[in-house]
């Protein structure tokens, strides 16, 4: 049962075995079956975007017993690695992005989580370790379970485009990042098991980026009752849940201190760049902390908007409607002469 293994992998005294952990940067495992890339994108050079290597050198895998679980090996440069780390603590944590520090009013009306825990305020040790979540996008309402158009912000241009590349790389056309969640874990932190099911398109993938330390990521299936699987989860790494795998319980019951610092790989170029005092505090935060970018489609092909159910109207469509509806009136106008 998912309750069991969570509580297993999450347990202090004594601490759990993590030798049938699947780990995918030991690609021996016979547990996993690599996959080409899918598409050739006009990324595929010797290229880096966003902080993404070349796509023709990344390592994917799949799981043959979690049909649609698709895993991309560290496909960051450590300069990448380190862009996505400054971003989510500088820039994601701060509006209009909604955070979860939001309800405990503990920033004045002009300051950012960020500043306040860089520019020696006493508040920092305190506020720290506070950051939970953010959400931007279509905001994810973590009561209701359910997205609305009322609110929402921009997504930002990076995360579309990233998650398109990774989308794209894996042969799913037309991925469109609408909804964000930025996690952010603490060593000591947990994310309770749970399925994905808000977004009214379950057919496109799930796309969860992680930085900084390694987790112990539980995947089960489409009832809690199932039995579940564990896996480690490095800085870096992709996962994607698509198709059968889209709708299954999984959760965080672990961080665990990672073995190696990728972020700290020397490389000699790249195509993204960060201040080296910003790095500096970010590093430092991510020594103890493990983020997660979790990124999905919300909308179905054929809608535009939350309100709506419509397809969207081309021109030959809505001379039809115009026509059936002049039918329509007609109809109703002889009916009562
Ligand atoms: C989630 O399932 O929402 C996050 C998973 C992760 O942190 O890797």
């Amino acid at each position: 049962m998912f309750k069991d293994y969570f509580k297993y992998y999450k347990r202090r005294n004594p601490p759990p075995e993590l030798e049938s952990v699947i780990d995918l940067s030991n690609s021996a495992s016979e547990q996993v079956r690599k996959l080409p890339v899918q598409c050739a994108t006009q990324y595929e050079t010797d290229k880096t975007i966003f902080g993404l290597k070349p796509i023709n050198s990344w390592e994917i895998f799949e799981l043959p017993h979690i049909p649609g679980l698709i895993f991309i090996r560290n496909p960051f440069t450590s300069s990448g690695q380190r862009y996505w780390i400054t971003r989510c603590f500088k820039d994601y944590s701060r509006k209009p992005n909604k955070l979860n520090i939001d309800v405990h009013d503990v920033l004045g009306e002009k300051e950012t989580w960020w500043d306040v825990c860089t520019k020696g305020d006493r508040r920092a040790a305190l506020l720290i370790p506070k950051l939970r979540w953010a959400t931007f996008g279509y905001h994810h309402n973590w009561d209701t379970k359910h997205y609305t158009e009322e609110n929402k912000i921009e997504m930002p241009i990076e995360v579309e485009e990233i998650t398109k590349v990774i989308a794209k790389a894996l042969g799913f056309d037309n991925f469109n990042a609408e909804a964000a969640i930025i996690n952010f874990y603490r060593m000591n932190s947990t994310l309770a098991g749970h399925v994905d099911h808000s977004e009214d398109n379950l057919d496109a993938p799930l796309i969860s980026v992680s930085f900084g330390q390694s987790a112990i990521f539980l995947i089960g299936g489409s009832k809690y009752e199932d039995p579940a699987h564990a896996l480690f989860i490095h800085s870096g790494d992709v996962v994607v849940m698509s198709g059968e795998s889209r709708l299954r319980y999984h959760g965080i019951p672990r961080i665990v201190r990672a073995c190696k610092t990728p972020w700290d790989d020397e490389e000699l170029r790249d195509d993204v760049l960060v201040d080296s005092k910003d790095w500096c505090t970010a590093k430092s935060f991510i020594s103890d902390a493990r983020i997660n970018i979790n990124v999905r489609r919300v909308l179905r092909p054929e809608q535009m908007t939350l309100t709506t159910c419509q397809p969207r109207r081309t021109w030959f469509s809505s001379r039809i409607s115009i026509f059936s509806s002049a039918i329509f009136t007609l109809n109703l106008v002889n009916k009562f002469k």
